[in-house]
């Protein structure tokens, strides 16, 4: 069987926030799609003997001192060979044509947002394209003069060359992002390159990835043993998974029960991970130290503060004991929304935000660190947590806070108000689910706690007890938000089954605040 890995796109790097978007946008058409800081060794890329490569954006100027440049062996085999497919993206189109000849120069008006091009001509990059369509445009710089060979596919307003190609050679540039999403038919020009262009195959899959990650972690450790802390949540969750089948039992997954995680999620840990695949799972169970550090706590801050030094404190004393039998190696279920670009930097070299799991590790447990999904997006996790075997309860999961039911329990945290709030979490989470809401259609739901009382009736009682409020959002990314439109038959089937089925609840709000000016959790 040939390897998927073959006949793929080389992605070089030159700086953009948007190249790894570049890549996903790639794989999301089956094929295989790699990064390259753009000066890196020409034997690395061709190690996967790539169809063709795409330049990204990036921040420079090509006249600017030290801007990256379009490296020689690529500018050799384009310019001596022609046999190797290009797609320069903006800046990358700017580094194609400073290096062919051509010239770029810094427009008075910076051209950022929103923008109409119009084709001429037939050309393979934009067939079967609309005449006119809408892209994102983001630039300063913008071609003068294309280089020798090369014709202009499309304009814009502000852009003579929006587009350019030398279709001989199967050289091209675009000045916009069709990477994302505001360029709305850019996965078909993507497609027209790949499939027309390149002549790649659609052969890349989860499962080939798969296979590549089991193979590199294998190579990295050896016969090494690693640590894995293990959340519950979906990133761990596909790490742990794809550890389990890279290296079965030189891992040791340690698990804190902080007794501050919703109805079953410690059971469901337990089961799927040590049960069903059979993971050496160290679970431990530090809920009463939870309780003790909280007792007495109402401030939002002073909670986080406590839940996130002492879920450290354990989670490093377990790593302490392994670290003694020698294990050197820890796994990090990191994802790329985890890993910040650094624009500034024309050397793309990137800056790494601390994953606030394990971010706070004392200096003396120095691991290193493996982080297979560290190119994955969200929903690529997603798919490869699917293909690995995890059950869709784990692999669909909402986000959930670090500091866990503690910011949605307001007010003093008991052990008997926690349970309150995990049952009226259950009965909401579960009608969302049974009306195929929580997978889509909300982005976050769950329930608070509030820190009031309120007056009730019950039978012929006066009922004097605690409030439930229910928060589901629809969102993209996180930092705006919409409270969602759910409907008024499952929020009465909701409120009516919380204050009849938990005790000491006897009213339930509905949040219909948007971020902003609220924020998603309550604390
Ligand atoms: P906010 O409440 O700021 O939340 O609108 C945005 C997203 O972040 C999550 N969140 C947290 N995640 N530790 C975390 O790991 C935290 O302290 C924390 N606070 C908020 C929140 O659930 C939402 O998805």
């Amino acid at each position: 069987m040939t390897d998927p890995r073959h006949g793929g796109i080389a992605v070089l790097d030159f700086g953009s926030q948007y190249t790894q978007l570049i890549a996903r946008r790639v794989r999301e058409q089956n094929v295989y799609a790699e990064v390259f800081p753009f000066d890196a060794a020409p034997e690395k890329i061709n190690a996967h003997q790539p169809r063709g490569v795409i330049l990204s954006g990036g921040p420079s100027s090509v006249y600017e001192e030290g801007a990256p440049q379009l490296p020689r062996w690529l500018f050799s085999r384009i310019t001596q060979q022609a046999d190797f497919p290009t797609l320069g993206i903006c800046y990358g189109m700017q580094a194609l044509t400073h290096a062919l000849g051509g010239v770029v120069a810094s427009s008075a008006a910076r051209e950022y947002g929103p923008a109409q091009i119009a084709q001429h001509g037939d050309n393979p990059l934009l067939r079967n394209l609309p005449h006119e369509l809408q892209v994102w445009m983001s630039h300063g710089d913008r071609i003068e003069q294309p280089p020798a060979g090369f014709v202009g596919l499309a304009v814009s307003d502000h852009s003579p060359y929006a587009a350019m190609g030398d279709i001989h050679r199967q050289l091209y540039g675009v000045q916009f992002h069709p990477e994302v999403a505001h360029t709305p038919l850019g996965a078909d020009i993507l497609h027209n390159f790949l499939f027309t262009i390149c002549g790649c195959e659609a052969n890349w899959s989860p499962s080939t990835f798969i296979d590549d990650a089991v193979q590199a972690i294998r190579q990295k450790v050896g016969t090494e043993r690693v640590i894995l802390g293990l959340s519950g949540g979906v990133d761990s969750a596909v790490a742990g998974a794809l550890l389990q089948q890279a290296i079965g039992s030189q891992l040791t997954a340690i698990f804190v029960n902080t007794g501050l995680l919703r109805k079953h999620e410690p059971e469901d840990v337990v089961r799927v991970f040590r049960d069903q695949q059979g993971m050496n799972l160290v679970a431990v169970d530090a809920t009463e130290d939870f309780l003790d550090q909280l007792r007495g706590i109402t401030e939002p801050e002073a909670k986080r503060k406590r839940i996130g030094k002492l879920f450290i404190d354990t989670f490093a004393d377990q790593a302490r004991q392994l670290a003694a039998e020698g294990v050197h190696f820890l796994a990090q279920g990191t994802i790329y929304p985890d890993v910040i670009e650094s624009a500034a930097s024309s050397k793309s070299s990137k800056t790494i935000k601390s994953h606030h799991n394990v971010g706070g590790l004392p200096p003396d447990l120095a691991f290193q660190l493996v982080e297979p999904l560290r190119d994955l997006f969200k929903d690529e996790v997603r798919k490869v947590g699917t293909a690995l075997g995890l059950p869709d309860a784990i692999v669909w999961r909402q986000p959930f806070p670090g500091p866990g039911l503690a910011v949605r329990c307001l007010g003093e945290i008991t052990w008997e108000r926690l349970e309150t709030l995990r049952a009226a979490d259950a009965i909401f989470t579960g009608e969302l689910e049974a009306a195929g809401l929580l997978r889509l259609g909300t982005a976050q739901s769950f329930a608070v706690l509030l820190p009031v009382k309120s007056v009730g009736v019950m039978g012929d009682n006066r009922t004097y007890e605690e409030v439930i409020a229910l928060r589901s959002v629809t969102t993209d990314d996180f930092m705006t938000a919409d409270w969602a439109r759910l409907p008024y038959d499952l929020l009465a089937r909701v409120s009516n089954r919380i204050v009849n089925e938990v005790r000491g609840v006897n009213r339930v709000t509905y949040d219909i605040t948007s971020k902003p000016p609220g924020t998603i959790e309550w604390e």
